[in-house]
């Protein structure tokens, strides 16, 4: 996986993130969600992925890179509520389809300009895999939104549930209470919850 040409882009994707004041996760995470995605898309037909909070797009070139290696049809939708920074991540991306590795990831995203919670319930698409990472207070709403939407063994991870797990308390009380998820929390860097949803 490891071309030079993919890493040396991330990590000045991830250096531009820094410069704009943009948060991003870190790349050991990037890493993890690769992985996840990989894992869980190879010798499917097809796997929808939801991004909830594009920032400058660097979580959404790790999963499209899991999605990639796998060599499996797959769209990612992902969410951005800033204007500007939609406009930069359609500049990104193209520059991304380019690079050795990436090839095929402009088709693949499919990126929204929008408030999430008014976004999410339009997606017409049954979805696989979701990954949040905007606004903390909201993560709870995200997920019960995207909940009639996500297939039965569908996952969720989030970001940041270990750094902000004080305004995460209602989302962490659902995902590791209801009979409707099975969570670990991951405690790498920032924090990831891991779910499955089992009903
Ligand atoms: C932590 S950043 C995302 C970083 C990105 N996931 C990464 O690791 O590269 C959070 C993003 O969520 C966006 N955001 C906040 N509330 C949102 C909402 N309701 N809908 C969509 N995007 C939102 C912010 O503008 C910000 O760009």
């Amino acid at each position: 996986m490891d071309t030079d040409s993919f890493i040396s882009f991330m990590r000045k994707l991830k250096e531009r993130c820094r410069q704009a004041f943009v948060p991003a996760i870190s790349e050991r995470c990037g890493r993890l969600l690769k992985i996840l995605v990989q894992m869980y898309s190879s010798h499917r037909e097809q796997f929808n992925v939801l991004e909830i909070g594009t920032g400058l797009g660097y979580s959404t070139l790790w999963i499209a890179k899991g999605l990639l290696d796998s060599n499996v049809r797959g769209e990612i939708y992902t969410i951005e509520i800033n204007l500007g920074r939609v406009e930069t991540v359609m500049e990104i991306l193209k520059e991304a389809n380019e690079i050795e590795g990436l090839v095929g990831v402009l088709n693949m995203v499919k990126l929204i300009y929008g408030d999430s919670k008014e976004v999410i319930p339009k997606i017409e698409k049954p979805l696989d895999f979701v990954f949040i990472d905007a606004e903390k207070t909201e993560y709870l709403t995200y997920l019960k939104l995207v909940e009639p939407l996500l297939n039965r063994n569908g996952i969720v991870v989030a970001d940041d549930v270990i750094s902000h797990k004080n305004l995460l308390k209602d989302f962490l009380d659902e995902i590791t209470g209801s009979s409707m998820w099975e969570t670990v929390i991951i405690p790498i860097d920032d924090g990831f919850s891991l779910s499955i949803k089992v009903k």
